[in-house]
């Protein structure tokens, strides 16, 4: 199919090549447009050069108006995909302002837009900016949400460019929407189409008073990319997440607990007809043994806290399916400092799962808060020490091993007859 890819002026302009590279591996034909500010942060021919095909730059070009370019493109592209896109240009969008080729565009063709927003966290919370957001929303144009994180202003926040893959899946999604056109490749060889999946992500909050609680620094992120690649993948996904203030992917079910407890409830009473349970939550060890009904005030110089230990899920998911003979695929998480593989496959087997997936949270650039990882998977032949990926790859890498483990399984011949 053929996408109009639009490229603005900001800093995540340089990811806009990925994204080009991303849509053209799934068979996509790309015609980039630039801006004028685009250009300042990425030249043209790092786009001709990828996608082999002239980038358009100016409205007023000598030779692109032979057949009203603008025009022509508009009723020919299937997809206008924006990326980065800027305050500005949503403003544009917003109020039918059309001053060059990419305002043009938007206004001219009747194609599915979508846009993915970049820009400071203020100016994306900014009133103004949130109302054109709004009115686009409202009239049927699809976003791919910024993320969270230190941005190139020095600004920790919302506002940074989605990650490429995020936005080549929401590309697709519309191009190619379940059950309509041809399947994509990955789609019609996926092992988890049609498959029962529970991801648990974040934290827990574990409370010592109405106003007080022990918690920990998971953002929800690697869960969260888990489950948004399974639900590509065509799986039935429901996510069991605990508080954060990261935005969850669309699955086909979120539910939001806030302790160890209510996550042992919500993922116990489901995992029974699941076919994977991922437990990527960083679910609490300890919770007080009692929570006080009011307030704690301050007594003594010091306090003592009673902890007792929290149900290990996972632990109890394990041990049901070894005493059941069948259950899901189990895949834990394991947060290490050192000698990871061996503590993790220590850990594999006292709980009785597949995989276990071990971060080496000793690393600044993996594990919580940052958008990479650098996985080590431990599986019954071995460990597999990975490289450091961005979090939504080292999600398909997971799931890569777990296609394998799903293969041969029952559920897995239907899906795949089907
Ligand atoms: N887990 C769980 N229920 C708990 C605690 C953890 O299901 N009450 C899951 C986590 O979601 C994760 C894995 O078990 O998949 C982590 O195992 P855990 O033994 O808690 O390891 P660590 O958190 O790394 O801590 P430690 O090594 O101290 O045991």
């Amino acid at each position: 199919m053929l996408i109009a890819l639009g490229v603005t002026g900001g800093i995540g302009a340089y990811k806009a090549v990925e994204v080009a590279r991303g849509l053209q591996k799934r068979g996509h034909e790309v015609v980039a447009i630039m801006t004028a500010s685009a250009t300042k942060f990425v030249g043209p021919v790092t786009f001709e050069a990828i996608t082999r095909r002239r980038v358009i730059t100016d409205q007023f070009e000598s030779g692109a108006n032979s057949d009203i370019e603008h025009i022509a493109l508009a009723s020919s592209i299937d997809l206008l995909l924006v990326a980065p896109a800027t305050a500005n240009i949503l403003g544009k969008f917003a109020n039918g302002l059309a001053d060059d080729f990419l305002s043009t565009l938007y206004t001219a063709t009747r194609a599915p837009v979508l846009v993915a927003p970049a820009m400071n966290t203020n100016m994306f919370a900014h009133e103004a900016v949130r109302r054109n957001l709004d009115a686009l929303a409202a009239r049927g144009v699809r976003f791919v949400d910024p993320g969270e994180g230190y941005l190139a202003c020095g600004w920790i926040g919302k506002g940074r460019l989605a990650e490429p893959d995020e936005i080549v899946a929401a590309a697709e999604a519309i191009l190619r929407p379940t059950g309509t056109g041809p399947a994509p490749r990955e789609a019609a060889a996926s092992v988890l189409g049609g498959r029962r999946v529970i991801v648990t992500a974040g934290p827990t909050y574990e409370d010592v008073d109405p106003v007080r609680f022990i918690g920990n620094r998971s953002s929800g992120r690697m869960g969260f990319a888990i489950a948004a690649e399974a639900a590509r993948r065509g799986a039935d996904v429901t996510l069991i997440m605990g508080p954060t203030a990261v935005e969850p992917p669309a699955v086909r079910d979120v539910v939001k607990v806030r302790s160890a407890a209510d996550m042992h409830d919500a993922v116990i009473g489901l995992a029974d007809r699941a076919d994977l349970v991922v437990m990527a939550a960083a679910v609490a060890d300890y919770s007080p043994v009692e929570r006080a009904a009011q307030k704690v005030h301050k007594a003594g110089e010091t306090l003592t806290l009673v902890l007792r230990k929290t149900p290990d899920i996972l632990g109890e998911l394990g041990r049901r399916r070894l005493a059941a003979g069948r259950g899901p695929v189990l895949v834990g998480f394991a947060a290490e400092t050192e000698r990871v593989s061996e503590q993790a496959e220590a850990k594999r087997a006292h709980k009785h799962v597949d995989l276990i997936v071990a971060n080496d949270v000793s690393r600044s650039d993996a594990g919580f808060e940052v958008d990479t990882n650098a996985v080590t998977i431990v599986g019954a032949h071995g460990a597999e020490v990975l490289p450091l990926m961005t979090k939504t790859r080292a999600a398909a890498e997971i799931l890569d091993r777990v296609e394998r483990l799903l293969a041969g399984s029952p559920a897995a011949t239907r899906a795949l007859r089907n």
